[in-house]
């Protein structure tokens, strides 16, 4: 049985949730990362199973080594969160490039049998179709603003991996996760911010009105998709993805942000006032994934939107209480 199997980013929000995912399936989990994001205290639960080296993915030798003997890699390392994409743009390529000729080239040494990348949704930007499926076209809209070198180093690592892999026996495999969430998802994202935002406007849920401030209108959409439920569909893209395709990750359910506001403060029993602003320049104003193709080959879905934000708005209340007593 191919059951050794490498994640690289797996200390962060996805990868470790993938990685205890995995070891309850009875797969033997190496996991690399050099907890920039991530941490060990994602994976304590699993530590007395698994493997855990500590590296820099730009680091040819040691991912070389953590490479080794393995049967399946999951490479998710790469520098995640809107805000760094503007304030570090060539640390945000030098991971994601440097990182994906590294993984690519160790995976080759070692002839793995599976290779999966983590790609993203922001490389459809303002997609032609919503929800969008796996054939929309990718592209880069504006080479001079710095958010897209996020989307840019995605969409290298896609074309390094269909390319170096295109002609040998490893079954490469690529994802595009659209807004999965859940608890310990870092702070940087929509469903954090607004649960913060909130907790501060309302003198830590004392007061049982506020409003807050949102960039853009409120009208904007997204798909939130539970971490839990992504894991189920990379598990099966893992079983039954095909050599050389791209999978849509996500929940095709949108939902404009006034919305969401609408539940958390629903969950927080606190009501919102929503003052709009600009959006940052270079924002996507909807996002929704077609999720047909991995359905296709065997994902069931289930939707746990709203127990998960449940579960994120306890995480995140409980930790700003604690930050801020
Ligand atoms: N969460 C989402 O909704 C989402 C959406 C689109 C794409 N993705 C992609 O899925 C993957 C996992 O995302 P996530 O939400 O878990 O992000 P995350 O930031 O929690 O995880 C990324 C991990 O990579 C590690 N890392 C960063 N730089 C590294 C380096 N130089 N060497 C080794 N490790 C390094 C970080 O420490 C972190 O643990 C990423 O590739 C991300 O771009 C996620």
């Amino acid at each position: 049985m191919s059951n050794k199997v490498l994640i690289t980013g797996g200390t962060g929000f996805l990868g470790s949730a993938l990685a205890i995912r995995l070891v309850k399936l009875g797969y033997k989990v190496s996991i690399f990362d050099n907890n920039l994001r991530g941490s060990l205290n994602k994976i304590k639960n699993i530590l007395d199973q698994i493997e855990f080296v500590e590296g820099d993915i730009r680091d040819p030798e040691k991912v070389k080594k953590v490479t080794h003997g393995i049967d399946i890699v999951f490479h998710l390392a790469f520098i995640n969160g809107t805000k760094f994409f503007y304030e570090k743009p060539e640390l945000v390529l030098d991971v994601g490039v440097r990182g994906a000729l590294n993984i690519l080239d160790s995976s080759l040494d070692s002839k793995v049998k599976t290779f999966i990348m983590a790609s993203s949704s922001e490389i459809y930007n303002k997609p032609t179709n919503v929800p969008t499926n796996e054939h929309e076209r990718a592209m880069i809209p504006d080479i001079k603003n710095p958010r897209f070198s996020y989307a840019g180093g995605k969409l290298i690592s896609e074309i390094l991996t269909l390319n170096y892999l295109r002609r040998t026996k490893i079954r490469d495999l690529i994802f595009r996760p659209h807004n999965i969430f859940g608890p310990d998802m870092g702070n940087e994202h929509v469903i954090p911010e607004l649960i913060r935002k909130i907790f501060l406007a309302s003198n830590h849920l004392k007061n049982k009105k506020c409003s807050i401030e949102i960039q853009g209108t409120g009208k904007e959409t997204r798909a939130f998709c539970y971490v839990d439920d992504a894991v189920e569909q990379l598990v099966c893209m893992l079983k039954n993805g095909m050599k050389g395709e791209l999978y849509n990750i996500g929940m095709q359910k949108e939902i404009n942000i006034n919305k969401l506001i609408e539940d958390i403060s629903n969950l927080l029993e606190i009501n919102v006032e929503v003052l709009s602003s600009n959006l940052l320049r270079g924002s996507t104003t909807r996002r929704c994934p077609d999720t047909t193709k991995i359905k296709s080959i065997g994902y069931k879905e289930c939707d746990n939107y709203y127990l998960g934000l449940g579960k994120t708005i306890n995480w995140y209340v409980s930790n700003l209480r604690k930050q801020y007593t």
